[in-house]
């Protein structure tokens, strides 16, 4: 096994290892810094899923950035989307007229992610791009573009590195497929 511990974690399977997180988060970075170079740049996570994500991805980011949170819940304690986003946390930073990266954990019917464009968008930001760690690109339901993108992945749920199962599981090092979360 390439983890320690985790004994105690359900029925699950490795998915994306920490190393391979790590690597591909710097191939990321360095071509956020590249696209970003000289523009002011405020990067907005999307809490909670993304809070290690934007940890890492950040200090690999080599050019001056503002960092800020949102916090929106759409997922209810289970796995099964409620189709219903509730907004929680909106950012304390001024956006107007500066380059906005959002990032996220994982884009999946892209509901979360249409209702956090049009919030953010109507703040003026100069630009807005997207930024996720894992896209469940084939379970779309609201068209949304994504500009950087980790992983796919075609199906399964999947917890640690920040991603949750009603709220369980989030400090794992390595991603997981949950083999059966209760619906
Ligand atoms: P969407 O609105 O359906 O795109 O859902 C996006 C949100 O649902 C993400 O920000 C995650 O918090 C959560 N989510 C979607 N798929 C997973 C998963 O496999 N594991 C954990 N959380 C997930
Ligand atoms: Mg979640």
């Amino acid at each position: 096994m390439p983890f320690a511990k985790l004994d105690y974690m359900p029925d699950k399977k490795l998915i994306f290892s920490k190393d391979q997180i790590q690597s591909r988060t710097k191939e990321l970075a360095e071509q956020i810094s590249r696209d970003y170079a000289g523009k002011e740049l405020v990067i907005i996570g999307v809490l909670s899923g993304a809070f290690i994500f934007v940890a890492d991805l950040v200090r690999a980011i080599d050019m001056p950035l503002e960092i800020d949170f949102i916090r929106v819940a759409s997922y209810g304690a289970g796995s099964v989307s409620s189709g219903t986003v509730t907004f929680t946390k909106d950012i304390e930073l001024s956006i107007k007229g500066k380059n906005v990266l959002l990032v996220e954990d994982i884009v999946d019917t892209g509901k979360t992610l249409s209702f956090l464009k049009q919030h953010i968008s109507d703040k003026k930001p100069a630009s807005l791009k997207i930024c996720t760690l894992i896209d469940k690109k084939e379970r779309r339901e609201i068209s949304v573009n994504v500009d950087y993108s980790g992983f796919e992945i075609k199906e399964g749920f999947l917890v640690g590195y920040g991603l949750d199962y009603a709220e369980q599981h989030r400090h794992y090092p390595h991603i997981f497929h949950l083999l059966s979360p209760k619906k």
